[in-house]
């Protein structure tokens, strides 16, 4: 059999967890395929990029097109013309993308224009909600997909309500718990909590940067006022993403003297993070992925969002979405702080084998 020509496309923090098990998976099958990895550079702090590469063990990009920020336009643009000429060189059987970001938008165009097969990974997810901009990225991208890897059922029930055939449809499990999986061992070793000064499961640990929270100065000031009040009982640690640092400094939001309770810092790595929530209180967020990880550490998790494109983890994990009222959210943290969370399991597949299965499912379709 011929060997098959794969490139992975990579652009942002969460696609980093999500390829590397499956890379790791593909270069151990030599034989049958032959594998590029292609990083967008849509993120390109150290912090957000390359310690990730490091920590999860990564080989260097074989392609970085270095594109970094700008609008949704002139993001997805420049990576479609720098994509173009990767793949006109490459020439490969198939590009896989992940996720729901820009570089994924951008990649699955530019594949289904070259008439190149399109696998998504994490196909299916819907929030329903068009404000979103990964939601367009989600709906684009699966509509091209001629192979569409599933995390959790509602991926199904989506897909099959989109009328995509059922022989374009896999159910693999989550991908991302593949890496959580493997790295909790060595996560445990990480010295976060003593370097912070945090005592295990008295603190809670924040993420938040949907454009929906952090990009309207009244939005962002309630939500940051609520955050302070809860803080007055039990610290906050909250490694803040540049796009809400900006806008904490553009709006003039400032940690004083009501908030000492809230530990602003830089982004953490992967196992910084890893060990930060699996001994947290609970974790407040607005990400996709750490809905799924809490799920699967069972964490209880408290959503700052109307909605969620990962059901599962509100039906049968630990998760809450409660949408971003600043008074609902300081009362739910405050519940669950008290000892009122909400217990949850693991949805199925969520077992650190998801790039096995995708491997195995390559080797007999493609
Ligand atoms: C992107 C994804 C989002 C994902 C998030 C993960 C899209 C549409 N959004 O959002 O789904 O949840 O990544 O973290 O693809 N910036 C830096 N350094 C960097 C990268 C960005 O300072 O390395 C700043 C820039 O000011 C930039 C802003 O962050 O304009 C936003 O970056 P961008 O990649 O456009 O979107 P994210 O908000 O990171
Ligand atoms: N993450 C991390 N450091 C941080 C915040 C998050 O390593 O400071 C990891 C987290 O464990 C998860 C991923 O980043 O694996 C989630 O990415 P993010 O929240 O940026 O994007 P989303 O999932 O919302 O698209």
């Amino acid at each position: 059999m011929k060997k098959q020509k794969i490139v992975l496309i990579v652009g942002a923090r969460p696609n980093f967890m999500k390829s590397a098990p499956l890379m790791r998976e593909l270069l151990s099958n030599k034989k049958s395929f032959d594998t590029k990895l292609i990083h967008t550079g849509q993120h390109y702090d150290h912090a957000l990029s390359q310690l990730f590469f490091d920590e999860l063990k990564m080989a260097k990009p074989d392609i970085y097109l270095g594109v970094g920020s700008g609008s949704h336009a002139e993001q997805t643009a420049k990576i479609m013309i720098e994509l173009e000429k990767s793949f006109t060189e490459i020439k490969p059987d198939l590009v896989m993308v992940f996720g729901d970001i820009n570089s994924t938008l951008a990649a699955a165009i530019v594949a289904a224009k070259m008439c190149i097969k399109l696998a998504h990974v994490e196909a299916g997810l819907r929030s329903f909600d068009h404000t979103m901009p990964e939601e367009i990225n989600r709906i684009v991208t699966d509509r091209l997909s001629n192979y569409l890897f599933v995390s959790e059922e509602s991926g199904l029930i989506n897909l099959k309500n989109e009328g995509v055939p059922e022989s374009k449809i896999f159910y693999t499990g989550n991908i991302m718990i593949d890496s959580l999986v493997s790295n909790l061992e060595v996560a445990s070793h990480s010295t976060i909590l003593e370097r912070l000064s945090l005592e295990p499961e008295n603190y809670i640990t924040m993420t938040m940067h949907r454009p929906a929270n952090v990009d309207s100065e009244e939005t962002l000031k309630e939500l940051f006022k609520s955050i302070t009040e809860i803080s007055k009982e039990i610290p906050i640690v909250f490694p803040c993403h540049p796009r809400t640092k900006k806008r904490l400094e553009d709006f003039g939001i400032k940690n004083n003297d009501d908030s000492h309770g809230i530990k602003v810092i830089e982004p953490l790595g992967y196992l910084d993070f890893l060990k930060l929530q699996s001994k947290s209180k609970c974790v407040l967020t607005d990400s996709g992925g750490v809905q799924e990880e809490t799920t699967f550490l069972q964490i209880p998790c408290i959503t700052m969002r109307k909605n969620t494109e990962r059901p599962s983890t509100v039906d049968i994990g630990s998760n809450l979405v409660i949408g971003v009222d600043p008074k609902v959210i300081q009362d739910t943290t405050l519940d669950s702080v008290r000892g009122n969370a909400k217990v949850g399991s693991i949805p199925k597949l969520w077992d650190g084998n998801t790039a096995g299965r995708i491997v195995d499912i390559m080797k007999t379709n493609l």
